[in-house]
């Protein structure tokens, strides 16, 4: 949600700014834009839409010698992604980029009006340009300016500013909202949100914290913190080559991550399991010390694995546990204690509303986990200890191969925590981890599965909603199947437990309500299947998916008999989110990109 990038130095400014975007392309926008400042003069192009459209836009500029330069990926918040709301917002002499929300846009907004300053966007970005003038006008120091500003700014920001006061510069300011900054050897500075555009270019980066601030020159990277109180960068090693995903002859990047499950699954498993035991070298048995309950935090599909994980939990590690949704967590007074492990999930690291329910964990004196697929982020500096998911990158919008790998993890944390309280037998441990081993080959894509989900996505183009229903730990993955389809096919889609529906929904039931029903061999059968039979009864459409052959379905979907109901809740996963991107490419949309969807969600 929303990139930024910036670059001061001798090399292609534009290239590096556009090439820099596009590595950040992943985190979802809808506008683009970039700001050069070379020899005392600006040059600043925007575009709507795709940055083909922005490279279109400059095709003729180009950038020699020394130069200033900031560009930006918006997702809108403030005002409609149009070129006047994308950034680099301007004022008379100086350009600013931004991520987040400024929440006291508003009242700063209304003050500038009142002075006469005409604003052209409805961005709550434009305040920070004006407000920077205003502030320049009453100093002859641009960095005196730029300190007042920010600590007039109420709210989530990363911020690059140039201008043309301080021509050979680029102001910064982090809070909330990631942003680092590297340095090459010819003392070269470059700014991202995330460390993918640096790679190559700088062989170290300082990740700002929050509240931080200062500004950079040819000679010089200046750090203040939020105290006002100058500080050294702390650099950290980046890898020297890019692993930037490409589809490899997959229609979408989506696709392509799902056809990876198995093998990204079998990273995670890598060197975390024995023949008797479940190892995490990042963890230890004394960090659960004093550990009574688990709560665990995220959003959207990460908030569905710890649903899931809130299932083997209880199940096998004994340990009570409750899932919240973080931003509902966030804002409620929840009550907190110390014999409690505040569990995080996220894919990115970097989610706002995640992060800000991990700071106030640690704050009221929690032991903290981040289960996060992206070293570096956010969560994984916070948090005590962190566990990475190694799914790779993951570029659709649409979580899955990020989602997999989570749910694996927890599958191995439950058996940790149950060898740590014993909870469970050596004997059912051995077993699991066993089980643990089969799922890379139960979530492999088999060409004549997809095939025969490619053919029945057609009919399942129109009507008037879906229902994905599931028991136990089926419901998180009803939920995740509804939440696939509705991010990219932009058909109404709800996930309910199956006992549930005839608490309500079932009201809606007719042959142009879709149910997908979920129906493990393993787990609850006979109890799925007859809430599935009260739906059919009712004339819903209904299609199937199990092992076991289910007449009364109108479209069936046979997964392979497994022996433990995980390996049949991997392999209806791939199942769900085939059906997805079948009928989302049916429907002509953009897969990948979604819309209205960012990949990482940095604003609450
Ligand atoms: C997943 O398909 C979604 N795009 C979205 O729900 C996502 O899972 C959510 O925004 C949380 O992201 P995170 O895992 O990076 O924290």
């Amino acid at each position: 949600m929303c990139g930024i990038v910036g670059y001061l130095g001798q090399k292609n400014t534009k290239e590096i700014l556009l090439n820099g975007l596009k590595e950040l392309e992943y985190r979802g926008y809808d506008s683009a834009g970039i700001a050069v400042l070379s020899d005392g003069e600006f040059s600043s192009f925007k575009a709507v839409g795709k940055l083909i459209n922005l490279e279109e836009k400059t095709k003729n500029f180009t950038t020699e010698g020394f130069a200033a330069g900031i560009g930006h990926t918006r997702w809108a918040t403030h005002g409609k992604p149009t070129e006047l709301n994308a950034h680099p917002q301007v004022g008379h002499n100086s350009y600013v980029v931004h991520n987040g929300i400024i929440e006291n846009y508003a009242e700063l907004k209304k003050e500038l009006l009142e002075e006469g300053v005409v604003f052209l966007s409805q961005t709550d970005t434009e305040v920070i340009v004006h407000q920077f003038e205003k502030n320049l006008q009453n100093t002859s120091n641009a960095f005196e300016a730029f300190k007042q500003t920010i600590s007039e700014l109420q709210g989530a920001y990363a911020i690059l500013l140039i201008t043309k006061s301080e021509e050979k510069t680029i102001f910064f300011a982090k809070n909330g909202s990631p942003m680092l900054t590297g340095i090459n050897a010819e003392n070269e500075k470059y700014f991202a949100s995330s460390d993918t555009p640096l790679i190559g270019e700088c062989s170290e980066v300082n990740y700002f914290e929050d509240g931080d601030y200062g500004y950079v020159t040819q000679n010089d990277l200046v750090i203040y913190s939020k105290n006002n109180v100058k500080k050294e960068p702390s650099f950290t090693k980046l890898p020297i080559n890019k692993l930037s995903a490409q589809k490899e002859g997959y229609r979408f990047f989506m696709e392509k991550e799902i056809y990876e499950q198995s093998s990204v699954i079998a990273d995670t498993l890598l060197g975390r399991l024995s023949e008797n035991k479940v190892l995490f070298d990042e963890l230890d048995y004394n960090f659960f010390e004093g550990i009574k309950e688990i709560k665990l935090c995220a959003c959207g599909t990460s908030y569905h694995t710890a649903l899931c994980a809130s299932y083997m939990f209880e199940r096998d590690a004994k340990i009570k546990t409750s899932v919240e949704v973080a931003s509902e967590f966030r804002y409620r007074s929840p009550i907190m204690s110390k014999d409690t492990l505040f569990v995080v999930i996220s894919q990115s690291g970097e989610t706002a509303d995640t992060l800000e329910t991990l700071k106030i964990a640690k704050k009221a004196g929690l032991k903290t986990l981040v289960i996060c697929n992206v070293d570096n982020s956010s969560m994984v500096r916070i948090a005590d200890r962190a566990i990475l998911t190694r799914a790779g990158i993951e570029k659709g919008v649409a979580s899955t191969k990020a989602f997999a790998t989570q749910v694996t993890v927890f599958w191995m944390l439950s058996l940790y925590v149950a060898q740590i309280k014993k909870s469970l037998s050596q004997q059912e441990i051995e077993k699991q981890i066993a089980l643990l081993r089969n799922v890379p080959a139960s979530v492999h894509v088999e060409d004549t599965m997809h095939e025969r989900i490619k053919r029945l996505s057609k009919r399942y183009l129109h009507g008037h909603g879906f229902f994905f229903i599931g028991r136990d730990i089926f419901f998180p993955l009803a939920l995740e199947g509804a939440l696939k389809l509705k991010e990219i096919s932009y058909l109404h889609a709800e996930g309910y437990p199956s006992g549930e529906m005839k608490h309500g929904p079932i009201a809606l039931a007719d042959p142009e309500l879709f149910t997908i029903a979920l129906l493990p061999q393993n787990l609850l059968y006979e109890k799925a299947k007859s809430n599935v039979e009260e739906l059919s009864a009712r004339d819903s459409t209904i299609c199937a998916i199990s092992p076991v052959i289910f007449d009364k379905a109108d479209d069936f979907i046979q997964t392979q008999v497994r022996e433990h109901y995980m390996l049949e809740f991997f392999e209806m996963m791939v199942v769900v989110q085939l059906l997805s991107l079948e009928i989302s490419i049916r429907l002509g949309n953009d897969v990948d990109m979604p819309r209205n969807l960012a990949k990482s969600v940095t604003v609450e």
